[in-house]
């Protein structure tokens, strides 16, 4: 689905992402985790193709097609969709409109947000005055809405309260399922979501560089008991010791 060559980006003349390698194949669902300014973020804006996050060197290949220099709105037609961590607020612009924009046949803006419980929002500027919860849960009606191949979910749980993240969790699953080559990278800090929606393979970022692939569940649990500094210092061990091959 997609594949990233040694991709560095800078945001102003900060290198936020280094000589990042990534692939994630066609139904592959995958974990990005990192502590607070590592780039994750940034990773995904850079997928999407904002402006800000300047490419000075590698590919984003998408759909086998370099996608370099493709517009964000190119990027969402041809199959890329995010929800963002920090979308912004649009006044004059209502929830509705967006949703009708974005939406493809046979979607009914209606129901979908129904089922959300976000059906008093759609007559509401975007994003104004929601709270981070509401926020995730627009960001998933537009997601459903324009059904992308690629999902790109930052940090989908965060400050989604217990009730909702059951409802955030099956909608997830829902835009993942809609085609059974549809695949996703979701960036958690705490992993809460992998009760609702299983990653095939999880890795980390640490420091703007990937550390580390592998079984998620086995990721999560040592970084819970190490911290993310082990990533840094058993990457290094494994430089010292080339025989200790990694997957990536
Ligand atoms: N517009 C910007 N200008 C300068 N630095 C930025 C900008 N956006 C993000 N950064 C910096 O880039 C680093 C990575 O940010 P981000 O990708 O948001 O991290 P994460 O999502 O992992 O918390 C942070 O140190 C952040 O402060
Ligand atoms: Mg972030």
């Amino acid at each position: 689905m997609i594949k990233i060559q040694n991709l560095t980006v800078k945001i102003a003349d900060r290198e936020v992402l280094s000589n990042i390698n990534l692939e994630i194949k066609k139904g592959q669902v995958m974990a990005l985790l990192g502590p607070n300014g590592s780039g994750k973020t940034s990773l995904i804006m850079a997928i999407m193709g904002f402006s800000d996050y300047k490419i000075t060197s590698g590919d984003i290949i998408f759909k086998g097609k370099r996608i370099n220099n493709a517009s964000v709105d190119e990027r969402a037609r041809m199959g890329i969709g995010a929800m963002f961590q920090r979308p912004p607020t649009i006044r004059g612009v209502k929830t509705r409109q967006v949703v009708d924009l974005i939406k493809q046949e046979n979607f009914s803006t209606d129901k979908a947000a129904e089922e959300l419980n976000l059906k008093e929002f759609l007559g509401r500027d975007i994003n104004s005055g929601f709270s981070g919860g509401e926020i995730k849960r627009s960001e998933l009606l537009q997601l459903l809405a324009g059904s992308p191949s690629l999902s790109l979910f930052d940090e989908p749980e965060s400050g989604v309260d217990m009730e909702n993240i059951v409802l955030v969790g099956k909608m997830m699953n829902r835009i993942l399922r809609k085609n059974k080559d549809n695949a996703a990278l979701i960036i958690t800090h705490t992993g809460y979501i992998f009760d609702y929606v299983k990653p095939d393979r999880g890795c980390i970022l640490v420091g703007s560089k990937l550390h580390c692939a592998g079984n998620p569940k086995s990721i999560l649990t040592t970084i819970k008991k190490h911290g993310y500094q082990w990533c840094i210092t058993c990457e290094g061990e494994r430089l010292k010791d080339k025989s200790h091959k990694t997957s990536r």
